[in-house]
């Protein structure tokens, strides 16, 4: 595998992003296994306990154009990913985002963001949407900053998010 720059976290840790492959399977279910209930709850908006083969085979069917994963590695394991899957015959794709437990409130969701809004721009996708838990602040914030065109539309216990891609103004420096 191509290495890639590593980026810094506000800790300076320093992690590098690459495109997820098919080869990360056993990598995404030792995330999964490290993953919190809330976090797996936030994510998948559901309780899952581990990911069934299918749900596995989903996650990695990527053909880095209509579907395209970043994954953040810490020396040989994944401890984020941020996809996106694109609505058929548009420019608007759906986006998911997860970083481990012990991974969070660092900062690192940016770069995921920033990495995949890059490599989703390349395709043609001009906007992302997301669902997210009403009561998930962290998700909602990281949506408002890294998205400055953001907006946020509640339905039910659920809000759905619109990201426009703004090719200049998004990911301003914190
Ligand atoms: C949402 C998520 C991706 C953010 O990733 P991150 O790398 O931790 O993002 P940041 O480090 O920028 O932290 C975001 C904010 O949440 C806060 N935060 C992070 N983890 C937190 C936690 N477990 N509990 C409470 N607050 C938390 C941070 O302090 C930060 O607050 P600030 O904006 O006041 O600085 C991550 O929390 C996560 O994986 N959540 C579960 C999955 C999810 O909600 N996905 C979104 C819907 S698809």
């Amino acid at each position: 595998m191509k290495s890639q720059p590593a980026v810094a976290l506000r800790d300076g840790t320093e992690v590098e992003l690459r495109p997820l492959e098919r080869d990360d399977r056993q990598r995404l279910v030792r995330l999964f296994g490290r993953l919190s209930p809330e976090t797996v709850y936030r994510r998948f908006l559901s309780p899952i306990r581990a990911p069934s083969e299918g749900g596995l085979d989903r996650l990695l069917d990527l053909d880095h154009r209509e579907r395209e994963a970043v994954a953040a590695m810490s020396g040989e394991e994944v401890v984020g990913v941020a996809r996106y899957s694109r609505a058929p015959g548009t420019r608007s794709a759906d986006l998911a985002v997860v970083v481990e437990d012990a991974w969070q409130g660092r900062g690192l969701s940016h770069f995921l963001l920033k990495r995949l809004t890059e490599l989703a721009r390349r395709q043609g996708i001009d906007r992302f949407t997301a669902t997210i838990h009403s009561e998930n602040r962290p998700a909602i914030g990281v949506l408002r900053r890294s998205f400055p065109a953001a907006s946020f539309r509640l339905n039910g216990t659920e809000v759905e998010a619109e990201l426009p891609l703004e090719p200049r103004l998004g990911f301003p420096a914190r």
